[in-house]
């Protein structure tokens, strides 16, 4: 039965690793409901490779209408090699863009967060990325992603491919203040990215972010080109607190941040700005190790931990799940992708079974405190 305080969140589990990581977060979603600590209405739905399958489209209607109908939506991942020679518009990358696109999720959050269990993990010395933890706020919902006019057409017999970077003083400002009022809840500083040196849009940009900062006088503001800051990322990290960016600046920016961890498997992000929120780990689907149990759970479970925080203002819950994560880090359990040498490496169920675990043993604690 639906009561008014049920919240109706919908799982995506999608193509490749994606019903594997989800498995375990739908179980613990359940049990969060059983054992009455959430009130939640969990729902599942199609999309990618693994909807275009069943219905011939990665995007069907009737999960737009869930997800519309829901508080929350948590992704796994889509995408496969059996779909890459499908037409455009039924790539499953489509059904990403449509779904951000249908929710307004126009803010994209992308922590890259180090774990210290894991320092040993990235590509870089560990004294640059020490400590390191920034939010990549991409703009998700704009620019040359979704400008017009796009297309290939034919000038004088010859091709043209033409996509359009725009973005209006709305589309700034809204992304700004999501910028900067995160900001205020971590160290108050936001770097914003562009190329106003060169584009028409980025002058623009910049004008109206520094506009919107003036709204923030406790958050420092200053501007980056994005060459500069891709070369800033991998110099001296530690310098960023939110990086703040357009979409196709944000996509490159964060696939860079992510690797600064050394742990893809391990990050999550956010999508919000409208009614529902979409979560998602930040890595693909993997279809190499799809059904093998070697995926690594970790970051479905922090999108699960975003969820519980920015849609359902359960911060507890969340900051417990964050720390069950990483109780089972320091207990120097490891996924193949994480593994150090003396690591216990288990597989994607065993990590979800000790990561649950760790759930509810610090819930228990806690409660027993109060
Ligand atoms: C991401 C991905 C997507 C994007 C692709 C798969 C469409 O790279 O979420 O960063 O470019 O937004
Ligand atoms: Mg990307």
């Amino acid at each position: 039965m639906t009561t008014a305080t049920t919240r109706k969140i919908l799982l995506l589990p999608g193509d490749g690793i994606g019903p594997e990581v989800m498995k375990p977060v739908a179980d613990l979603l359940g049990a969060l409901s059983s054992r009455k600590v959430l009130t939640v209405e969990v729902r599942e739905g199609l999309i990618g490779g693994a909807a275009y399958d069943r219905t011939g489209h990665p995007l069907p209607p009737e999960t737009v209408a869930l997800a519309l109908d829901s508080e929350a939506v948590l992704l796994a991942a889509v995408g496969g090699p059996r779909y890459d020679t499908l037409p455009y518009e039924h790539r499953p990358e489509r059904a990403l863009l449509g779904i951000r696109e249908k929710l307004g999720a126009f803010a994209n959050l992308r922590p890259a967060r180090l774990f210290p269990q894991l320092s040993n993990a990235s590509t870089l010395k560990p004294e640059v990325i020490a400590g390191l933890d920034l939010l990549v706020v991409r703009e998700l919902t704009g620019g040359i992603y979704f400008g017009s006019p796009r297309g290939i057409v034919t000038e004088n017999g010859v091709r043209v491919g033409i996509n359009t970077e725009r973005y209006s003083e709305p589309e700034i400002e809204r992304i700004a203040r999501v910028a900067f009022t995160v900001a205020k809840s971590r160290r108050s500083r936001v770097t914003s990215v562009d190329k106003a040196n060169v584009l028409e849009s980025s002058v623009l940009w910049r004008e109206v972010v520094t506009r919107v900062g003036r709204e923030f006088p406790g958050v420092v503001l200053d501007h980056m080109y994005v060459d500069n800051a891709a070369m800033q990322l991998v110099r001296n990290p530690g310098q960023f607190d939110v990086i703040v960016t357009g979409n196709l600046f944000g996509d490159i920016l964060s696939d860079e941040a992510s690797q600064l961890t050394g742990s893809i498997g391990m990050l999550a992000s956010a999508s919000v700005g409208g009614r529902t929120g979409l979560y998602e780990p930040i890595h693909g689907s993997a279809p190499d190790i799809a059904g093998k149990d070697l995926a690594n759970p970790s970051a479905m479970f922090l999108s699960l931990a975003m969820l519980l925080d920015h849609s359902l203002g359960e911060t507890g819950l969340a900051r417990t799940l964050e720390r069950a994560v990483e109780t089972v880090l320091g207990e120097g359990v490891r996924t193949r992708d994480i593994a150090e040498p003396g690591s216990r490496v288990v597989g994607c169920r065993e990590m979800g079974e000790r990561i649950t675990g760790a759930f509810w043993t610090l819930l228990d604690k806690g409660a027993a405190k109060q």
